[in-house]
Order: structure tokens, then sequence, then C-alpha cells
């Protein structure tokens, strides 16, 4: 097998499509493509006009007949034509120059996923042109893209704080041994944030604004001067006309902190699911963060006095889950072991569609 793959020109890439970003990394090039999750589609053909970050520049500001779509929404293929169209097309993005180039693909997928959802993955990867795809469990691929070894036979702790799920895993010996996931991510601080605005400012805002109020202004840490304000501006509720308010550190904080408290809360839950000897590694290594939420400002120093322990960020944690799963090519042994069944692409179970 090894040996007739040496033969032909292989793309080994690592795909980690997330509900906000879509992470490809090619086997040795590194992190090729980094772009948001969302399809541009014109409502009167139904026809996609754009996608990725060209989609996402028009989002907020859509024409008549425009919509912006994430089709991932919820962490799982909900909208599986579209979500197989943008697969196709960032992979294509992606790929090394050639006609003749063999793919193969390893995936990432939250450890809940349904057999229907992980069918229509295979699906989608067998349209996008993957001659054969690998699915492996997103805790374990983002345990090993942070640095835990696959032989380490201490457990790890990694918890990925992504935009729509937080998903918490213990890893020891390259193999998950109790892993969670909550459908509720680091989006939904953007959420809490949309609706104090409106509810208790009576201005609507966008969601360019609020990633903008959550990346740069806000922090899981009450604020040393709690009166630093920033200006919103959006469209006010009553009037409906264009409007701005000043907001202060003091009254966004409380508002991420209810949100990251019930991250917090998960993770301190299924810390107490732990048999002794894997509590006596994670009481030594503590808990790794992973995914876009992690950069989140200070919510390392949160997390660790809430749950009294080490808390540290991975490097990169928003390219951890994919690094992890381009490493699986570097030992075939070990991404035959660690992907999970059914995997063959189903051959020919769908009509071929051009991208
Ligand atoms: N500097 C930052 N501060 C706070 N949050 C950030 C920052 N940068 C990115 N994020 C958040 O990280 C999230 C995206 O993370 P990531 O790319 O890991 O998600 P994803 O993998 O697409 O989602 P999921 O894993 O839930 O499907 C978004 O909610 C984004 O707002
Ligand atoms: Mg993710």
């Amino acid at each position: 097998m090894l040996k007739n793959l040496k033969n032909f020109v292989t793309d080994s890439m690592a795909i980690d499509m997330g509900t906000a970003n879509t992470i490809i990394a090619v086997k040795g090039r590194g992190v090729v493509l980094d772009e948001p999750s969302l399809v541009a589609v014109n409502e009167m053909t139904d026809e996609i006009v754009a996608y990725g970050r060209e989609a996402a520049d028009m989002s907020g500001r859509e024409g008549r007949d425009l919509t912006v779509v994430a089709p991932l929404i919820g962490g799982v293929v909900g909208d599986f034509e579209r979500t197989k169209r943008m697969l196709s097309h960032f992979v294509k993005t992606a790929k090394t120059g050639g006609k003749n180039v063999a793919l193969q693909a390893v995936m990432s997928i939250v450890s809940d996923v349904t057999h229907v959802e992980q069918r229509a993955l295979t699906n989608a990867a067998d349209d996008a042109g993957i001659g054969k795809i690998f699915l492996m469990e997103e805790g374990l691929a983002a345990a090993f893209g942070a640095g835990v070894l696959p032989s380490d036979k201490r457990a790890a702790a990694v918890v990925d704080i992504g935009a729509a799920t937080t998903n918490i895993a213990f890893v020891a010996k390259g193999s998950i041994i109790f892993s969670t996931s909550d459908r509720h991510g680091s989006n939904a601080i953007n959420e809490s944030l949309a609706t104090h605005l409106r509810r208790h400012r009576g201005i609507q805002v966008g969601e360019e604004t609020t990633e903008l109020l959550k990346t740069k202004f806000a922090s899981a840490y009450l604020p040393d001067d709690i009166s630093k304000t920033v200006e919103v501006r959006g469209r006010d509720v009553q009037t409906r006309s264009p409007a701005a308010v000043e907001i202060t550190s003091g009254e966004v904080y409380p508002i991420v902190e209810g949100i990251v408290r019930r991250i917090a809360e998960r993770i301190k839950d299924s810390l107490t699911e732990l048999r002794p000897e894997v509590a006596a590694d994670i009481y030594d290594r503590g808990v790794i963060l992973t995914g876009g939420g992690a950069l989140l400002d200070g919510i390392d120093k949160y997390l660790r006095s809430y749950i009294n322990l080490p808390v540290t960020i991975a490097d990169e944690p928003r390219y951890a889950t994919v690094n992890g799963l381009v490493k699986m090519f570097e030992d075939h042994e070990l991404l035959d072991r660690v992907s999970l069944s059914e995997l063959r692409v189903l051959q020919n179970a769908e009509p071929h569609f051009e991208v």
C-alpha cells in the first residue's frame, strides 16, 4: 500500500471544517487555506456566487437577492448541498496544481456526530474529488496538534472552544479516554452581546460589530478600569434609523463572564468523571485550550481560578486541530488506528457533479 502510494504524486490534506472557519493544511506545505465557512447565495437562481472570505465581505450588507449563509451552523452538516459545494471549492483552492494529483484527506468530526452526518461528510469528500478519506475525532486531533504525543501514557485534557461547540477530551496513549461536547461555543458571546444591546440599549447591531466588541474590547476578567468606553453603531430599535451608543467595559464584562462561566462549569463537571489515575495526571498537567475561543482575553486566567488547575493555551490555538490532523500522515499505522471505522468513501453513492 505504502509502496504504491509513493509512485504517484499524492496530496495529503488535513481538513478542519468548522462552523466558523475551514482550515486546510497539506503535508509538507503547512496551512494553505484559512477561510470563513460561508457561501453567498443568489436567492433568485439558488446559485452560489462567492465562498469564504469573499462571501464574508458581503455579509450583513447583502443586496436584495443575495444572502450569506453558514451551511454548517450547529457544527454538523446542516445544509448538505451547500456544504458539499463549499468543501469542493476549498479543496480545489488548496490543492497542489496538476490534474493527476491523487488526493487523500483526513478530516475531523465532533465526537457526538451521528452516522447520517458521518456519511454526509464522506459523501461530500467524495464529491470534492478526494480519493480516500479518513475521519478522526476532533478531540484527538486537537490534542496531537497541541503537542500531546500519541505515545504518551499519561493523560492530557484538551478543551477546544470553537464558534458553535466546546469539545472536552481526555486523551492517553493516542486514544480518547472520555470526551464530551456542548453545542455552545464562543459565538454564544456574540449572541449575548447582541441581545443585551437590543434589549437594554435599544440598538440592533450586526455580527461584525459584536465580533469586534468581543475580540478587541471584551475580556474574561474584571477590567481594572470599568469605565472604559467604546462606541457601537447599528440601528435604533424604535426609530429604525442609524444610531450609536457608548458601552463600558463594566457593562460588557458580566455578559462575557456568563458564557465563560458556562464553559468553565462544563469543564469542572467533566473533571468529576475521571478515574483516579487519570485525575492524578490531570492534576499535574492541567488543561490545554485550543480553538479560536481560546483567544478571548484572559480566558486562561479565568478558567485557572475556576477549576483550580493549570490552564495553558496551545501555540496557534486556531490551528491545533488541523496541525494534529496533518501529523497523521507521518505515521500511517497511527492513522489507521485512530481513524473511525466505515471510512471508505462510498464510491458512486451519489451522482458526481462538477464544481
Ligand atoms: N481574538 C479572539 N478573541 C475572542 N474570540 C475569538 C478571537 N479570535 C477568534 N475568536 C472566536 O473563535 C471562534 C472561531 O474559532 P474556530 O475557528 O476554532 O471555530 P470553528 O472550528 O469554526 O467552530 P466549531 O469548532 O465550533 O465548529 C469564533 O467564535 C471567533 O469569534
Ligand atoms: Mg473547530
